[in-house]
């Protein structure tokens, strides 16, 4: 479902909401929360496949011949670090040969601007469908500096998918690059004046790695 920004496909369903609100809870302890993370991760990889071209080959039954599908082309799954780690593994039980980069991004707490500290990406990721995972889309500035990155080595199927979402940075990545759709599981109200979601769900990698 597009929700009211046209390049923000809202996973509107039972189990996201259910899973969303586990995330949100302050009492939520890391572990269940890496596991509600892992299964909105398989829908949402679910959802982002939806659109994705398959090409036919021939397959043998143990009866006879038939057409068998694959997905047409390389998906290339990029966490930035370190919170979108925690996504991986749902992406990865939906899309098993996948292949991952890593893109290290950090925002500054005091600026609220990313700084980058790792890139590692595979070869011919310009031919590949890339998904771009993150759980937070707060001001948006470090979903927009990957996506700088990955433009530059020449990325063009291109796709971001994050937990939730502030309408400050859907707004900012629709400015920025409207080519890109953003797959997420919620739309939050704003971000507070220290660029944290409101409500969202607190400082995604301290919840998911415990170091709060
Ligand atoms: C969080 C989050 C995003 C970023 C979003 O990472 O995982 O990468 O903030 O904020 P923005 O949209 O305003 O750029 P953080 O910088 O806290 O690093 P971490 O994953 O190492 O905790
Ligand atoms: N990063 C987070 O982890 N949480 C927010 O609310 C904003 C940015």
């Amino acid at each position: 479902m597009t929700a009211q920004f046209e390049n923000f496909n809202l996973i509107d369903h039972p189990l996201v909401k259910r899973d969303i609100t586990v995330l949100r809870n302050s009492s939520t302890q890391p572990e269940i929360f890496r596991a509600a993370v892992k299964r909105i991760s398989n829908i949402l990889a679910v959802e982002i496949c939806k659109d994705m071209p398959v090409s036919e080959f021939k397959v043998d039954t143990p009866l006879e011949t038939t057409t068998g599908y694959k997905i047409q082309h390389e998906v290339v799954l990029v966490p930035v670090l370190r919170a979108g780690l925690g996504m991986v593994s749902g992406f990865l039980e939906i899309i098993p040969d996948a292949k991952v980069g890593h893109i290290g991004l950090q925002r500054d707490e005091t600026t609220l601007q990313p700084v980058e500290y790792y890139y590692k990406t595979p070869k011919n990721i310009d031919v590949a469908k890339v998904i771009l995972i993150d759980p937070m889309l707060a001001t948006g500035g470090s979903a927009s500096e990957a996506i700088n990155y990955l433009k530059k080595r020449g990325v063009k199927k291109l796709i971001f998918s994050c937990l939730v979402a502030a309408p400050e940075g859907i707004k900012k990545l629709l400015e920025l690059h409207p080519d890109v759709k953003i797959y997420g599981a919620a739309i939050d109200r704003e971000l507070n004046n220290k660029g944290y979601i409101l409500p969202g769900l607190g400082d995604a990698g301290d919840r998911t790695f415990g170091t709060l």
